[in-house]
């Protein structure tokens, strides 16, 4: 019997390339994408930094805990989180206990991390947190893997991120191969 999916909830650390391969993907399954980011964004009136430095790290944590309990109850969607939103036990509980639900992980390594978000320091407060961000990094992987499925990204495009996606979709038995994507 096949399990339908109605999404698909891309995670992964800062430059992962979730907020570039997703709206590919969405594009190619017909399916609307949603950043995560953009809607918390939107929510509290202000940038991330902002929150950060007004409200600090675990009122943003709340706020985007709150956004993705919401968003991942939509069909049809494509969405890409925010690097550290997995670490938050009930966001994480809910995208791995969803049938409906494949959490696709996209794996980079640390240095090309750092190398894709050059100059991005001002709007990413957890990247300018220097002093923590190996620390960071090493603590999330193991949650990033137990996504359905990772894909290591960093050799890839972001078109050969969507094929590698839209393969394993295929060979996953999700039904999405089954309508002609
Ligand atoms: C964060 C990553 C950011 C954003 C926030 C915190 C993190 O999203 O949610 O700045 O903790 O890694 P991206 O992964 O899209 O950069």
């Amino acid at each position: 019997m096949l399990t339908p999916i109605r999404r698909v909830v891309l995670i992964g650390f800062m430059g992962s390339g979730k907020s570039t391969a997703g709206p590919l993907l969405a594009a190619q399954l017909g399916w609307r994408f949603v950043d995560a980011d953009e809607v918390i964004e939107t929510e509290a009136g202000m940038p991330i930094a902002e929150i950060f430095s007004r409200e600090g790290e675990a009122a943003f944590r709340r706020r985007e805990r709150d956004s993705i309990l919401r968003l991942a109850g939509e069909d049809g969607l494509v969405l890409a989180l925010g690097g550290g939103a997995i670490e938050t036990d009930e966001t994480r509980g809910l995208l791995l206990s969803s049938p409906e639900t494949l959490l696709i992980h996209l794996e980079v390594d640390l240095a090309t991390a750092l190398q894709r978000c050059g100059g991005t320091k001002g709007t990413r407060p957890v990247l300018a947190d220097e002093a923590n961000l190996e620390a960071r990094y090493q603590r999330r992987l193991p949650l990033y893997r137990m996504a359905h499925l990772s894909i290591a990204t960093d050799p890839l495009t972001s078109e050969q991120v969507v094929e590698a996606v839209i393969a394993a979709l295929r060979n996953q038995g999700t039904g999405i191969g089954d309508r002609g994507v």
